[in-house]
């Protein structure tokens, strides 16, 4: 089939590397120039595990072509996805002119029937209103079908692969054939299933979607506050809740709340849309307060062992991105909690596998890079963990824990786990004192 994907960031890439994969004739349509000219370079612009092997044999095998020409790819295209960014205004409403931009730029070029498949997250009627635009300024039938996107970054080739389900929601018959012969062979190969329901049902679900996993994260890290308080390990509650099958284990990782560019966003866009219509989610109101509290749990922990002022103090910070595996910075926990102790006049030197350049963009030289994590700890008086990479629960206890050692200070050297990456008790045999998220009252504070 002859694919266009407008809007080539984290959900548009992965798509139009994957369909050219699968045989399909995919143009890529990016707007952004610099992006622009580092895919027509053959880099990826962005960290995603497998993903820039995918888009240089797509490229090299001529499936995928990238353009900035959105007319071009539009009228070659039996489908046109658009996967263009959805970001939150100041009100936390979603500011949809990039979608509205790329609408009315397909209709304009259109001289033909156009099916336009709305990948971005988009508030609940934006299908409606984008049909509505695209058919005033096309000489052409345009039809919009609703497909949101539930890919996870850091494993987001195998959730394209293999959805667990498509959601495709239209208000034509016609316009879904095509997409369901093209999303088809995916699901099949997997254990997933399409589902094809109404257009503003399918725009909800995928905000209700997020919102339960949002839930999942701020319940946790409510009860880790419980445990806190009343000396339990949230740990070892969480072991109990995940055996139970009607709760299950996944999204309940106490720590430092979500991040990233679409839970945040998401949860303030849904409760703009519910305000708009008049209607109360007291629910998604707690659980986003829990998660703003929640994001400099880290910073707390650190002020609460060395007091308000941290000017001459410096500290390690581990992990950068808003989840492994990924190097988004955006609306990163890390981040917050770097600011925090940067606003108190701490020293940073930090250290993340693949969002340094990320953070070098950011900070530039408000702030120390290291190059391994172990280098990061050198001259620091505690670490501080915020991202769950796999690799740095591997590092030797000891090993930290000699290099935050330094004899003439009077602090002990300080493990401030954000993660509850490492276990409490080894890391107080290696010589550490060890603060977790909802563990730390319950083993000895050393
Ligand atoms: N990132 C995720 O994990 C994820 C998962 C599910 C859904 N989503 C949703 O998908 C959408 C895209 O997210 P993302 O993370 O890929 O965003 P992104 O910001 O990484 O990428 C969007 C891209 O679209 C480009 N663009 C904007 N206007 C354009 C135009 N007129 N023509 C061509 N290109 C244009 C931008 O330059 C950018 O490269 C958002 O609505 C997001 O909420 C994201």
């Amino acid at each position: 089939m002859r694919i266009a994907v407008v809007g080539l960031g984290y959900v548009g890439l992965v798509q139009a590397a994957c369909l050219a994969d699968a045989g399909h004739r995919v143009s890529g349509v990016e707007s952004d120039e610099a992006r622009l000219r580092l895919l027509l370079g053959g880099e990826t612009p962005f960290y995603e595990p497998g993903l820039s092997e995918l888009v240089r044999r797509a490229l090299d095998r001529g499936g995928l072509r990238i353009t900035s020409e959105i007319d071009v790819a539009v009228c070659q295209s039996e489908v046109v996805f658009l996967t263009v960014g959805t970001p939150p205004r100041a009100d936390g409403s979603s500011n949809l002119d990039a979608l509205f931009e790329a609408g009315e730029a397909l209709a304009a070029g259109a001289s033909s029937a156009l099916l336009v498949a709305v990948k971005s997250t988009v508030p609940v009627g934006t299908c409606d209103d984008l049909e509505s635009a695209m058919r005033r300024r096309a000489d052409a039938r345009v039809d919009v079908v609703a497909n949101p996107e539930f890919l996870a970054q850091g494993r987001a080739i195998a959730d394209f692969r293999e959805p667990r389900r498509v959601v495709l929601g239209s208000t034509s018959e016609a316009a879904l054939e095509p997409l369901l012969a093209l999303y088809r062979p995916f699901v099949e190969s997997g254990s997933g299933r399409l589902v094809v329901i109404d257009r503003r049902s399918a725009e909800l679900a995928k905000y209700a979607a997020n919102g339960a996993l949002a839930l999942r994260v701020s319940m946790i890290n409510e009860y880790a506050r419980l445990c806190d308080a009343v000396g339990a390990d949230i740990e070892e509650v969480r072991q109990v809740l995940a055996s139970d099958p009607r709760i299950g284990p996944h999204f309940l990782e106490a720590g430092l709340g979500f991040g990233g560019s679409c839970l945040p966003k998401d949860i303030t866009s849904l409760l703009h849309q519910a305000r708009a219509a008049d209607c109360e989610m007291p629910l998604v109101e707690a659980l986003y307060a829990v998660n703003q509290g929640q994001r400099t749990r880290l910073a707390e922990l650190a002020v609460e062992a060395f007091g308000d002022e941290l000017s001459g103090r410096r500290f390690a910070v581990w992990g950068l991105a808003f989840k492994p595996g990924s190097d988004d910075l955006r609306e990163s926990p890390a981040i917050l909690t770097i600011d925090e102790l940067l606003r108190r006049g701490a020293r940073l030197t930090l250290y993340d596998p693949a969002a340094l350049d990320n953070a070098r963009a950011l900070y530039g030289g408000r702030v120390d890079y290291a190059s391994t994590a172990l280098s990061a700890l050198e001259g620091a008086e505690a670490l501080l963990l915020c991202t769950a990479w796999p690799e740095l629960a591997q590092l030797s206890l000891s090993a930290i824990a000699e290099r935050i050692s330094t004899p003439e200070r009077n602090t002990p050297p300080y493990l401030f786990d954000g993660r509850n990456l490492f276990d409490p008790v080894e890391a107080g045999r290696a010589g550490l004192v060890y603060r977790g998220v909802g563990r730390g009252r319950a083993f000895p504070s050393g």
